[in-house]
């Protein structure tokens, strides 16, 4: 089977967006390939040197993704900190990394510009941290966003440079497998756009019935159509896209036939698809409550997801030592 790798930040709590975006992706792949999903904690501290409540915010986001479905029977999942070797081919990676190119990549600039009091090397070599964290699985897909592939793009190189230097057919350049691609777009329900966390319009996984409700019924429309079968502009149309994902073909097309005749009430639809993605999220989030608070469940995951993981990574690592001609 082939491998794919992928990381996540521990950055908050799932939302639908992230659910029906990656989450989905990886819940199919895990029968499909041998997959490593990690969470990148590391990376977090190019940001936040002083992470404070890091463990909690790794132990939430890995609750979330087993609640999800990911199966640590199937998928090795793990804490990038757990796997100390992933340090060791950073650390050569970086030799081999050089300031130009590093300088010029998109995200780093955008730092030096949103961080000008901590531009540093963490920051810089970000590239090369995420290149040794797939490669050292000699991973061939990584699931990500668009918005990776100039990451991606330098992780093909580091892997190809790798490979030149020491004149090996070593490492394989890692493919990105898009997920925006595969996945279903989630709207956000304040007019425009998609759901996510800095949009400040998420439904997370874990929220509550009320807090679902509140929010669904806070999502913007309009006064209604005046001639039948008109178009439905954004926010509306937004509104009936989250129905088609989350209700029951037959409740969406009620309440298309109801608009299609302006005789939609906004209000009725909204209590409607608040119930719907509450019965969604419903088990979910009792699968997230009941996981997190079982300690050693989650210990015990975390413990044989890094010990499956490292000895992978250890696998690549001796002969990569071989290679550029350190003892095995
Ligand atoms: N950079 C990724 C993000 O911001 C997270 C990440 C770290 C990652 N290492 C990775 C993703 C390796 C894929 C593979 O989302």
């Amino acid at each position: 089977m082939e491998t794919v790798v992928s990381g996540i930040r521990p950055t908050g709590n799932l939302h639908l967006g992230n659910y029906f975006g990656a989450v989905k992706s990886f819940l199919q792949m895990q029968y499909e390939y041998d997959c490593f999903f990690f969470i990148a904690d590391w990376h977090s501290l190019t940001t936040h040197p002083r992470p404070g409540n890091i463990r909690n915010s790794v132990k939430k986001i890995l609750a979330e993704y087993l609640a999800c479905g990911i199966d640590p029977e199937k998928a090795v999942i793990y804490v990038q900190s757990d796997v100390p070797e992933v340090l060791e081919l950073y650390l050569y990676l970086n030799m081999n990394a050089y300031l130009g190119e590093l300088e010029r990549v998109t995200s780093f600039k955008e730092k030096v510009r949103s961080q000008p009091d901590n531009v540093n090397a963490g920051l810089l070599t970000y590239p090369t941290l995420m290149a040794a964290d797939v490669i050292i699985h000699k991973a061939v897909k990584v699931p990500v966003g668009k918005d990776q592939e100039q990451n991606m793009e330098m992780m093909r190189k580091y892997a190809r440079r790798f490979n030149q230097m020491y004149e090996v057919e070593f490492f394989p350049e890692p493919a990105s497998f898009h997920l925006s691609e595969k996945a279903v777009k989630v709207p956000g329900l304040d007019g425009s756009g998609k759901m996510g966390k800095s949009e400040g319009n998420a439904i997370y996984l874990i929220d509550d019935e009320k807090t679902i409700r509140q929010k669904v019924m806070k999502a913007v429309t309009d006064s209604g159509p005046v001639t039948p079968d008109s178009e439905k502009p954004e926010p509306v149309a937004n509104l009936f896209a989250m129905m088609e994902i989350v209700s029951e073909p037959s409740v969406h097309d009620f309440f298309n036939a109801k608009y299609n005749s302006c005789e939609i009430r906004y209000g009725d639809m909204k209590k409607q698809l608040a119930e719907d993605i509450n019965l969604f999220c419903a088990p979910i989030r009792e699968r997230i409550l009941a996981t997190l608070s079982d300690e050693d469940y989650m210990e015990r995951t975390a413990r044989r997801g890094a010990e499956k993981a490292r000895e992978s990574a250890a696998r690549t690592l001796r002969e990569v030592r071989k290679i550029i001609g350190f003892k095995a």
